[in-house]
Formats: structure tokens, C-alpha cells, sequence
């Protein structure tokens, strides 16, 4: 797992995109289609933003399938506290993406049954990419702590502490579903690209667990750690002091590719 802390959030997104834009040409350059998992969340915002922005000319969306990462159950696309909202609104829309997957439709019923997605992301190669928050837990997607490494789509109960720091997209706690659906960390660890972005205190404890513990399922981010193609971009609060120490921050002209 290459490890790339950069000084803010704003560096984070901009050292996040350079790269993202690298792999997705290296993809469109061997293949007819890239597909594209983005996570939903208050994390990859900005990347998402800067795609919006400045990727047009460089990318061809046309050529882009995106692929739904975790989405709460029952909840309609068009809540404003669905995963479906947040990234059909910065991502999808902006972008002119037409051709994308999510888990559920309109009035919040499955869109297809859900090993039919596993066995439809297996007929499109597989994912070339994902682009991940992490949960305070370390969950990657609703993965949450104890999910197996070779766990499928499926739907889950999500855990106190995720639907404690989701709250802020809701009105409140007890608004915030229950359970979730989610890719499984077998989906992730088969594709050739993870990357996974973390900012601020908050997600400190998570990110030095990540890179200082061995691989457990307590902590389902781990599963990267030996993944042959995974790079994290954290801010420097996210990194904390000893992660600073030990890896360095990037310098903001340098190009995002990993300090090794
Ligand atoms: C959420 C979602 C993930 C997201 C992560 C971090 O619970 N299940 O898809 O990546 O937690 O979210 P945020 O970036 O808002 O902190």
C-alpha cells in the first residue's frame, strides 16, 4: 500500500485527482471501458468537484461506467440523504456520465437482485477502480468491522458508530437507516485500482491502525494492505504526528505516485 500524505485536504483532492486522471487514461488506453467505483461521503467532494471541473478533455466519460459503492436500504435515489443523491449530483450529473449502476431506484426498491450485480460487474471485466472514504471504524463502502475479505454485495446492519457519524446527513440519529447495502470486500480486493482518501482528526485513529496493524477483519480496510495496487492520500491531520514522521509530507508541486 503506497501511503501519500499531503499537507491539507485541498493538496489531498488535487495530488488525488492528478493521479486518478493518470489511471483512467492508463485504463481507457487498454480497454474500451473503465469502470469506476466512487464512494459517497463528504471525503472525496473535492476530487469530485475537480473532475467535474477540469477532467473534460483529458477523459473520455463517454467511455466510464460507474458502479454504486454502498447505499442505505429502502432509501429512494432522490433522498437527499441517499449515497444514490450525493453522487449522481456531484459526480454523474456533472460529469454527463449515462451509463451508471445503482443499488436502488426511485421509490427505494433494489434495482435487481444482488448477486445479479456481482455476476454483471464480473461480465464488465471486473472494477478498474474504486476511490474510497474510510469510516471512523475502518469500514471501506458498509463493510463494517468483522465483515469477512471474501464478503459480496449483501446487505448489512450498520453499526452505531457509523450511523453516529453519518448523522450529519440526516436530521438526526434515529432518521439514519439501520441497514445498508454494500459491494463486498472480495469485489474490492479483485480490483486492479483502490484508492482511498482521509481527512482530518477524525479519521486518525483508522489511518495508523491501517498502516500499523497486520491484516484483521476487525479492521476491513486492512484488506489493502497487500492489495498490489493500492494507494492512500491522507491530509496531514489525518496522518497524525508519527505517520508525518515516518513518511514525510508531500511537497506540493510534486506529482502524486507514491513515496514508496
Ligand atoms: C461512510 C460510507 C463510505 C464512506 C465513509 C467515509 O459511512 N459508507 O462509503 O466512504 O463512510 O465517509 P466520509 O467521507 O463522509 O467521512
Amino acid at each position: 500500500m503506497i501511503v501519500n500524505i499531503c499537507p491539507d485536504y485541498q493538496e489531498m483532492s488535487r495530488q488525488a485527482f492528478a493521479f486518478l486522471i493518470e489511471k483512467l487514461q492508463f485504463f481507457l488506453s487498454q480497454k474500451d471501458r473503465a469502470v469506476v467505483v466512487p464512494s459517497a461521503g463528504s471525503t472525496p467532494r473535492l476530487l469530485y468537484r475537480l473532475l467535474a471541473e477540469n477532467s473534460t478533455g483529458q477523459v473520455d466519460w463517454k467511455r466510464v461506467i460507474i458502479i454504486q459503492m454502498d447505499e442505505y436500504q429502502s432509501l429512494p435515489t432522490g433522498d437527499a440523504g441517499s449515497m444514490a443523491h450525493d453522487i449522481l449530483s456531484h459526480l454523474i450529473e456533472p460529469l454527463n456520465i449515462s451509463e451508471f449502476l445503482l443499488f436502488l431506484d426511485e421509490s427505494g426498491a433494489l434495482s435487481r437482485p444482488l448477486q445479479e450485480l456481482d455476476a454483471m460487474i464480473k461480465e464488465l471485466g471486473g472494477i478498474d477502480i474504486f476511490v474510497h472514504g474510510i469510516g471512523e471504524n475502518g469500514h471501506l463502502g458498509f463493510n463494517e468491522p468483522g465483515s469477512a475479505f471474501d464478503s459480496q454485495t449483501r446487505i448489512v446492519e450498520l453499526s452505531e458508530s457509523t450511523r453516529r457519524a453519518n448523522s450529519r446527513f440526516f436530521a438526526g440519529f434515529d432518521e439514519v437507516p439501520q441497514y445498508g447495502i454494500t459491494l463486498g470486500l472480495k469485489t474490492i480486493w479483485k480490483a486492479r485500482t483502490n484508492i482511498v482518501l482521509a481527512s482530518g482528526p477524525k479519521k486518525r485513529e483508522a489511518v495508523n491502525r491501517l498502516i500499523l496493524e497486520p491484516k484483521n477483519v476487525d479492521l476491513p480496510a486492512s484488506i489493502l494492505k497487500d492489495h498490489p495496487d493500492s494507494h492512500l492520500f491522507l491530509d496531514a491531520e489525518a496522518a497524525g504526528e508519527e505517520l508525518v514522521k515516518r513518511f514525510g509530507v508531500m511537497e506540493n508541486e510534486k506529482l502524486a505516485g507514491g513515496n514508496g
